[in-house]
């Protein structure tokens, strides 16, 4: 039978981690897959994880089973920084964990649609695995176009595709930090969208993935919460693989809102479900980790101090790009410093994205995306360089 399967491309992105490896000048540069990098271009443990794995060395007592909902402590620690202080909303939120922010986007489509849902109306260009979550889930996908060619937000297609939408399907968007386009929607266009949404039959489903990586940490999720307040239900899936550096570690969470509080296990009992059928239980160790952070003040505090430190890295990077937009005109780089987030466009052809790999050591993906985080003092200007010579 398994002779019957096709060979698959390997992902994209993932691809682009191994080429990078192989390659074995000096100067390489690695603006792929979306890691944070300090100025030295590393990407170390956060001292505020490894005090907290050093408590749960010295202090978890068992390994036991949980159930499909992981911890719950890591869950309800986390959801007063996405929601606010009245994070349950009288009742009507309840979250569970999920491996990763890709558990969590696969488990929302999967409720959606166990719910009815045949169809995403989703900006792009997307987070590449998005679609192919939709794929696979043979969900029908409807694309609408999330940046104008100026570089904003494009709210005209965003509210079309809210008003066209109908009680089988759901909208997914990005809650911060988009990825790929590092363009988010302004405070005024959020209003627009809850408004809009609020008049929709569609269940909006809201992935945030970089929390604290944009303007700061409450900013972050503020369009997030102006949606929340204005509609009756939606599913929110969270991240905690970048914010606390946890990548291979699979944290992340599903946030299910409900219309009303005794609707509320109906829906989480779908989602158990479902993800019992998954992968049975989440990864525990990392969820773990940030509840204990979470649960104690210096630890907190450390965590907020080393998040801030990388926001405010990769803002002083997106300065520096775009004070170099007269060095290599038409790419838009002055736009990046109003841009949010590890992720940046730029309209490269695909030749010069073959350029920059093969002449420069410079690897990007082949959207044009390019991971901020990637450059720092010692290799911004190489980039420059390399830029300007593969477009001029
Ligand atoms: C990225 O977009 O680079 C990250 O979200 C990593 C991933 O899983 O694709």
């Amino acid at each position: 039978m398994l002779n019957n399967l096709k060979a698959q491309a390997p992902d994209a992105l993932l691809a682009l981690i191994k080429l990078h490896a192989e390659d074995e000048r000096s100067d390489k540069i690695d603006l792929g897959v979306g890691v944070y990098r300090t100025g030295d271009g590393d990407t170390p443990v956060f001292a505020a994880i490894k005090g907290a794995e050093q408590r749960l060395v010295d202090q978890q007592d068992s390994k036991s089973y949980l159930g499909p909902e992981g911890d719950m402590g890591f869950v309800n620690a986390m959801a007063p920084y996405v929601f606010g202080s009245d994070a349950t909303k009288g009742g009507r939120i309840q979250g569970m964990q999920t491996p990763g922010g890709t558990g969590a986007v696969r488990l929302a489509a999967a409720l959606a649609q166990a719910a009815g849902a045949k169809r995403v109306h989703f900006g792009v260009p997307s987070w590449p695995n998005h679609a192919q979550i939709f794929d696979d889930l043979e969900l029908e996908k409807a694309p609408f176009t999330h940046a104008t060619d100026s570089g904003e937000a494009d709210l005209d297609a965003v509210l079309n595709a809210i008003a066209s939408a109908t009680a089988e399907d759901t909208v997914l968007l990005h809650g911060c930090c988009h990825n790929p386009t590092g363009i988010d929607y302004t405070a005024e266009q959020w209003v627009a969208i809850a408004d809009a949404l609020a008049n929709s039959p569609a269940l909006p489903i809201l992935d945030i993935a970089y929390q604290g990586l944009g303007r700061g940490l409450e900013e972050d999720v503020a369009g997030v919460r102006a949606v929340l307040k204005a509609i009756p239900q939606a599913v929110i899936a969270y991240s905690c693989d970048k914010n606390f550096g946890m990548y291979r570690d699979r944290v992340g969470a599903l946030y299910m809102m409900a219309e009303k509080p005794d609707q509320l296990a109906t829906i989480t009992s779908n989602a158990n479900a479902l993800a019992r059928a998954s992968w049975s239980m989440p990864p525990d160790h990392g969820g773990a980790a940030v509840r204990v952070i979470l649960r104690d003040a210096d630890l907190t505090k450390l965590w907020l101090d080393e998040l801030e430190t990388m926001r405010l890295r990769m803002r002083d990077v997106r300065e520096q790009l775009a004070a170099a937009d007269n060095a290599v005109p038409g790419l838009g780089l002055a736009g990046l410093a109003d841009q949010n987030g590890l992720f940046a466009i730029l309209p490269l052809s695909k030749d010069q994205i073959q350029d920059m790999r093969s002449k420069h050591a410079i690897y990007m993906a082949g959207s044009g995306r390019i991971n901020i985080a990637g450059l720092h003092d010692g290799n911004i200007e190489k980039f420059i360089n390399a830029l300007a010579d593969v477009t001029g």
